[in-house]
């Protein structure tokens, strides 16, 4: 049995008077992949933003490599071994690809880090530029060094932007969207490389392609209006009355991508 890299239990937020997450518990497996799905607005990227500390829950407990603490604050989250991809892509325009991915390993997340960082020691430095090359090289964007982040296409800035999540060795990885706006074969890359990664870390990603989620995830868990609705396999989730009426009450991503498979 795996034991659980992350367990949330009876997450609560709102803003202002908006319940965006009411009760959510989800756990992810070390070495699995949780898919965290549900129509637009339902508080998935919320669940991030608690988990990175940019939202601050109402209630709830937070369980990390079966360790009880507080939810971390977004300078904790290298230290404790998480990273995340923001949804869309989210480099910084005015660094090279490489400083983008270098910024991965920036414990309080400022973009001046590496300006910063070349006041350190040659070693330091040469040590970050080693492993943001090496991950790079990982997600396939080894030709990318060197490049400026406005001449990459779209998909080559996804991968960018993973290989900066990667450049820590995170022990949990979250994925927002991951293959959002990529065409199929960059979405087929995508699911090889995270079947890749499991090996390395647990994965947890809210995505809208339900064809990917199904091909990556061991477990899907489903949110609707803040509420977690259904969780299990893919194909007993997308059974789940609950689930169907969510999907089909909803006609805002109503693309091929977003309904659920047959
Ligand atoms: N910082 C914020 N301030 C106020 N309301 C917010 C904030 N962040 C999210 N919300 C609201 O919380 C709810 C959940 O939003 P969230 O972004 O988590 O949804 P989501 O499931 O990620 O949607 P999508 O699939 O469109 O990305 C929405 O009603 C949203 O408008
Ligand atoms: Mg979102």
């Amino acid at each position: 049995m795996n034991s659980s890299q992350l367990a949330l239990s009876n997450l609560s937020v709102s803003f202002g008077g908006v319940k965006a997450l009411t009760d959510v518990s989800l756990t992810v497996p070390k070495n699995s992949v949780v898919g965290l799905i549900g129509p637009n607005g339902a508080g998935k990227t919320t669940v991030f933003n608690c988990i990175s500390g940019l939202v601050k829950s109402d209630s709830g407990s937070f369980e990390f490599d079966g360790v009880k603490r507080a939810f971390p604050k977004p300078h904790e989250l290298v230290g404790l071994g998480i990273t995340r991809t923001l949804q869309g892509v989210g480099l910084f325009n005015d660094l090279s690809v490489l400083q983008n991915v270098m910024v991965g390993a920036d414990k309080k997340y400022r973009p001046n880090f590496v300006k910063e960082i070349l006041g350190l020691s040659g070693k330091t430095e040469a040590n970050l530029v080693r492993r943001a090359e090496e991950a790079l090289a990982w997600v396939g964007g080894a030709s990318l060094i060197g490049r400026e982040p406005s001449e990459l296409s779209y998909p080559d800035s996804k991968r960018v932007a993973l290989a900066r999540a990667l450049v820590t060795n995170p022990t949990l990885l979250m994925l927002d969207e991951p293959a959002a706006g990529l065409g199929q074969d960059d979405i087929d890359s995508l699911a090889v490389l995270i079947r890749q990664l499991k090996k390395r870390c647990a994965i947890l990603i809210v995505e809208h392609h339900v064809d990917f989620v199904r091909e990556i995830s061991d477990s899907v868990s489903v949110l609707n209006f803040g509420k977690l609705i259904a969780s299990g396999t893919y194909d007993e989730v997308k059974q789940n009355p609950a689930v169907i009426e969510a999907y089909l009450g909803h006609s805002d991503k109503s693309d091929e991508n977003s309904k659920l498979g047959a």
